[in-house]
């Protein structure tokens, strides 16, 4: 699978993204043997570079991130198609600018007029972003010639906003060119899901109400919010992470067989799952949040939300969000999904755990299995990526005992084939104009209508609960687990 000739154009270019994943993905792309000779790119922002600024940029985006040894040849013909447009998203000559920096990297790299637009920019300025291409005929469809666009999440934040989004880039991009980024569905573990599920005959009859008691989604992370104090402000846990990664994790979890691996065939698997979840109520005892204190973490003392640089002293934004989702299906009805994330949390894991029900009846002695758990399978996104079932197993000795053991699958141990980077995939999907990975605007739509009551119960009722650094969350997210007799996994 290799991209064909094209250009692809980067707005908001001075940003992190573009820096840690975009360029280095490219480069791993093309150090790979994926991208075409006929590839060019260009960057736009405001600063006032020169290409040979922007050149000594990416050079060291790629020197710094890139995941494959550096070659100075591979370098050098990638480098000849790099340009920069210097302008700021309002101003009609910068366009004027970038349709001929195109036009000419058409013909000196041979492009084949196929062009694609990655908006790593803030979602206020979609609309003129998308004005500006589609005045500038940049965005105008050609049978000859594919034109894309990429969009960065967050898409809305909350159903009314991620709907007038989609409907300003529906305006210019017919739905088939857009490609809405949800870096999860790079991951390969994730797209394992569907492998794990559907290649196998071992888990797919016991994957329903019938034999399992609940799933719970996690994705702790240990840091903080670093510098992205001005984009997760006012956003939060929930509509960061839960809206876009988690629902994206439960989907792909729940969904019923696609009746092929067509893109079209699992996006309508994966809207029919997602149009029967809903959340489980009352919110004040099935949801959590929290907000971290400073602590001790990996033996280094870190900061609290509050003091973090860049967030008011009375921020009520959540950086801990725990949800109870339920999947109104034959399959799935009475099954709770419990969703929770967080930063500055014990330790970085996201992971995907399947509970199953007790045995219905033990044969043995209270005490020979008074350690027995239930069994799970899970599996495990991120890091250490790989499948772990539980299940008891009798300990050695003349009494009968039964205790949780566990049986591994490790990527490390079981393949010797390295995982591309979830940036690197996606990008080459977009280039190859495969949308399977993609959210359609449907998906996020259905998302948010999800998670909007939730949120909106939060924003009505005070303040997230303290929790500190280096723990698992608030005390309420125990409790709303004990509430229904169980409790969360300590990854
Ligand atoms: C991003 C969120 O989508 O995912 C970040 O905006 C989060 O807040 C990041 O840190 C985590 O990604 P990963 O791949 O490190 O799990």
């Amino acid at each position: 699978r290799i991209a064909g000739p094209c250009s692809l154009v980067i707005f908001g270019v001075t940003g992190d993204l573009s820096r840690k994943k975009l360029m280095p993905a490219i480069y791993d792309l093309a150090n790979r043997g994926l991208l075409p000779p006929g590839f060019a790119l260009t960057g736009f922002a405001r600063r006032d570079w020169a290409d040979e600024d922007f050149g000594k940029i990416v050079y060291e985006a790629v020197r710094e991130h890139a995941r494959t040894p550096f070659r100075e040849s591979v370098w050098q013909s990638l480098s000849e198609g790099i340009r920069f447009v210097q302008g700021s998203f309002d101003d009609n000559t910068a366009f004027e600018n970038l349709v001929s920096t195109i036009e000419d990297l058409d013909r000196v790299r041979g492009t084949g007029g196929n062009h694609a637009f990655y908006l790593s920019i803030p979602p206020g300025a979609f609309p003129v972003v998308c004005q500006q291409l589609a005045r500038s005929g940049l965005s105008a469809q050609n049978p000859d010639q594919w034109r894309r666009v990429v969009i960065e999440k967050p898409f809305g934040h909350d159903l009314a906003s991620a709907k007038s989004l989609n409907q300003i880039v529906n305006e210019v991009f017919p739905e088939e060119s857009v490609f809405r980024i949800d870096h999860y569905l790079g991951k390969e573990t994730v797209q394992n899901i569907l492998a794990l599920r559907f290649a196998n005959q071992l888990f797919e009859p016991i994957w329903n109400s019938n034999f399992v008691d609940h799933v719970q989604i996690t994705m702790a992370e240990d840091i903080g919010i670093g510098g992205r104090a001005g984009y997760y402000d006012g956003i939060g846990a929930a509509r960061d992470v839960i809206q876009n990664h988690l629902l994206q994790l439960l989907a792909l979890t729940a969904m019923e067989e696609p009746v092929s691996f067509h893109p079209r065939a699992l996006r309508t698997e994966k809207t029919k799952v997602l149009s029967a979840t809903t959340p489980v109520g009352p919110f004040d005892e099935t949801t959590a949040r929290g907000q971290y204190l400073g602590g001790w973490q990996g033996g280094q003392k870190v900061r609290g939300y509050l003091d973090e640089e860049g967030i008011a002293a009375d921020s009520i934004t959540e950086t801990f969000a725990a949800i109870t989702l339920e999947v109104n299906t034959r399959r799935w009805a009475g099954v709770p999904f419990y969703l929770r994330t967080g930063k500055r949390l014990g330790r970085r894991v996201t992971e995907i755990a399947v509970v199953f029900k007790r045995a219905p009846h033990l044969p043995f002695d209270s005490t020979a299995t008074a350690e027995l758990g239930q069994n799970a399978l899970v599996i495990r996104v991120q890091p250490d990526e790989g499948v772990t079932m539980r299940f008891g197993s009798k300990v050695p000795g003349t009494a009968m005992e039964v205790r949780d053991v566990t049986m591994d699958f490790g990527y490390g141990h079981a393949f010797t084939e390295s995982s591309p980077e979830a940036y690197e995939r996606l990008l080459l999907d977009v280039l190859l104009g495969e949308p399977s990975l993609f959210p359609v605007n449907e998906e996020v739509e259905q998302s948010w209508e999800i998670l909007d009551p939730v949120i909106k119960h939060w924003e009505n009722n005070g303040k997230p609960e303290p929790y500190h650094s280096g723990t698992w969350g608030p005390e309420s997210a125990d409790a709303m687990m004990a509430r229904t007799g169980r409790h969360w996994r300590r990854p």
